[in-house]
């Protein structure tokens, strides 16, 4: 597959715009997979479309979201990088454009109606329950206690939040009987002030990397752990390479039970050489497609029929309002299910996972 990185890419002339994609950043895979579905799916509508990455820089997604309102956007759909999105999602609704928050919630506006996701609670629950099941915590007991680290994703990015709390709903009964000793900052849920201090700014692996080099050398120094949870692949990845620098973890049979979720290749062939516990997959190519119905819809002037979409419009608060909510299901993803999962749905080919 070629994906289209950085910069902007047209289809069928600059003259005229009808649809905006503004993504977050390409540095995690599954953004260019958006990107590239997103267009494709645009296109085939018959919309004139573009994308554009604003590679993890608030200001320069801005600058984007600017410049297809001046192109005569009708419609942009937006995963932000944070909140500072929101000057310009009020720039568009003031030029009657409408925005649909894609992936991530646009927290802190009022001007848009639209969200379009996975569950992220359930992914979350998804990396809490592989854990639990991989150290069977529920017939463990405190006189033998589980040794786990805790990583959380972007502080900006909402979803990040999500994930954390769902796989905390799984864990924190068994951190609060002592089944589980948290080893490092131990935010029970996304609210506590130590979130912070396991959230990985913008997503960044090389940030991930370094806390988990700490980690080892401070307050894991005296553990052997027995699992991290990671929020995603990329950072999986970071974490799993400072694990296995430390001799305690420098071979696959040695690692802890490490959590991902976008079931990015390189995780994928993490799980089946047994280095990644597991990931959640989240079809993109799903997500992308529905999206562009919904803006089909919105830009007719349609009431939206988003089918496999489980619409909720109660749950998803900016701070500002209440928007409507379509929401996909993740996949858990193990060693047991990963060819039939990211292979045999035409994800990958066998030769990607080579
Ligand atoms: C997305 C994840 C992704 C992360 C980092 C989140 O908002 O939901 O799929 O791994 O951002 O890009």
């Amino acid at each position: 597959m070629v994906l289209a990185l950085g910069g902007i890419f047209a289809q069928g002339g600059a003259e005229k715009l009808d649809i905006g994609l503004a993504m977050p950043e390409t540095h995690v895979e599954r953004w260019q997979r958006d990107g590239a579905a997103l267009l494709d799916a645009a296109t085939k509508l018959g919309y004139t479309a573009e994308v554009a990455y604003g590679d993890a820089d608030q200001s320069k997604q801005n600058q984007q979201i600017q410049d297809f309102i001046t192109k005569g956007a009708k419609l942009i759909v937006i995963g932000s990088v944070n909140e500072g999105v929101t000057s310009v999602v009020s720039d568009a609704a003031a030029d009657g454009v409408i925005v649909i928050a894609y992936d991530r919630l646009i927290t802190g506006s009022k001007d848009y109606d639209y969200y379009i996701t996975f569950d992220n609670f359930k992914v979350g629950q998804f990396q809490g329950l592989a854990i639990e099941k991989a150290l069977g915590l529920k017939t463990a007991s405190s006189a033998d206690p589980k040794y786990i680290t805790l990583f959380a994703g972007s502080p900006t990015d909402n979803n990040a939040n999500f994930f954390f709390d769902g796989a905390m709903s799984v864990l924190r009964p068994y951190a609060e009987s002592g089944v589980v000793k948290l080893v490092g900052p131990a935010p029970l849920d996304s609210k506590s002030p130590d979130f912070t201090r396991i959230a990985t700014e913008n997503w960044r692996a090389d940030v991930a990397k370094t806390r988990m080099e700490n980690l080892l050398g401070n307050d894991a120094i005296n553990v052997t752990l027995d699992a991290v949870l990671a929020p995603n692949d990329t950072l999986a990845r970071a974490i799993i390479e400072a694990l296995m620098t430390d001799e305690k973890y420098n071979s696959i049979d040695k690692l802890p039970v490490v959590t991902g979720q976008d079931g990015e290749i390189a995780s994928i062939q993490y799980i089946r050489d047994g280095k990644q516990y597991m990931t959640v997959f989240k079809d993109t190519r799903e997500l992308a497609a529905a999206a562009i119905n919904l803006a089909d819809a919105l830009l007719k002037g349609e009431s939206p029929n988003i089918p496999g979409a489980r619409l909720d419009e109660k749950s998803y608060d900016t701070g500002k309002k209440i928007v409507k909510s379509y929401l996909f299901e993740p996949v858990n993803v193990t060693k047991d299910n990963y060819k039939e999962i990211m292979i045999d749905s035409g994800y990958y080919t066998e030769e990607d996972i080579k």
